[in-house]
């Protein structure tokens, strides 16, 4: 199979970007989508051009390091597949491949292909965990969860934080990224006693962060490779509204002194 690629190069982060035509010949359908790359990059070097610099690490699906904005699409045009799982037999030979990185205000471009998401990471560091001993495996196991509560966690619990839905949304909101990692401990009773807070300070740890407003086009949940519904989104916006109010309740009122 021969494909034309059209690929994002970008030196560093200050440098001015623009897209650059490549040609591929005899790749297998049955290659993955980076072992292409890979083929592209061996071919690069030994021309003496500077390969195409590009995320990657466990290619299996699980790490959430790959990205790739394929055709215009978060992680090409397979639903439910990272970019590290996509195969050339879900192209055609002779197609012209549009390869960019991640698009949004708090994504920086590093180079190429590669952008900053250690966004993501200062969200998790503001809330995204547990703080209190929950004991060892046999605790955990003592504390029965009804059947559905640790199904839905254990769905929220699939997000890799690759960063798609960011990435698909308009907005470049972070919403079901951050819905998942919400839900997936407030729906378990050792998560539960922080989700307040936890909301709080992941939601005011967002806004600081570049990350627009959901406008509810549900491109998230589209492009998410790992199925998380926009429900966490609405469990997410309930534990904001409680910590909000909750909140309120809190503050002493006019004249009133402690
Ligand atoms: S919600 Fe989906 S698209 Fe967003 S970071 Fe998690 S796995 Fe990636
Ligand atoms: S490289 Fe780990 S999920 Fe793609």
């Amino acid at each position: 199979m021969n494909y034309t690629l059209r690929i994002w190069r970008q030196e560093n982060a200050e440098a001015k970007g623009g897209m650059v035509t490549y040609k591929v010949s005899g790749i297998s359908p049955d290659s993955s989508f980076f072992e292409m790359l890979d083929i592209l990059n061996q071919q690069l070097i030994e021309d003496g051009q500077e390969p195409v610099s590009f995320d990657h690490d466990c290619r299996e699906g699980i790490c959430g390091t790959c990205s790739l904005y394929i055709n215009g699409r978060p992680h090409g045009p397979v639903k439910g597949v990272t970019t590290c799982q996509l195969h050339m037999r879900s192209f055609k030979d002779g197609d012209t491949i549009t390869i960019e990185p991640w698009r949004a205000k708090a994504f920086p471009v590093v180079r190429d292909l590669i952008v900053d998401r250690s966004a993501l990471d200062r969200i998790i560091q503001a809330g995204g965990y547990v703080s209190i001993n929950t004991g060892g495996v046999p605790d955990a196991n003592s504390i029965p969860v009804p059947k559905e509560r640790s199904d839905d966690a254990f769905d929220a619990a699939a997000c890799i934080g690759c960063g798609a839905c960011v990435a698909a949304c308009a907005n470049a909101a972070a919403m079901l990224f951050i819905g998942a990692k919400v839900s997936h401990l407030a729906l378990l009773p050792q998560g539960e006693i922080e989700a307040e807070r936890r909301v709080m300070k992941m939601v005011e740890c967002m806004d600081g962060l570049g990350f627009g407003g959901c406008s509810n086009t549900y491109a998230c949940e589209a492009e998410c490779p790992k199925g998380i519904s926009v429900t966490n989104i609405a469990i997410l916006n309930r534990g904001f509204l409680t910590a909000t109010l909750m909140k309120q309740k809190e503050k002493p009122s006019k004249g009133e002194s402690f």
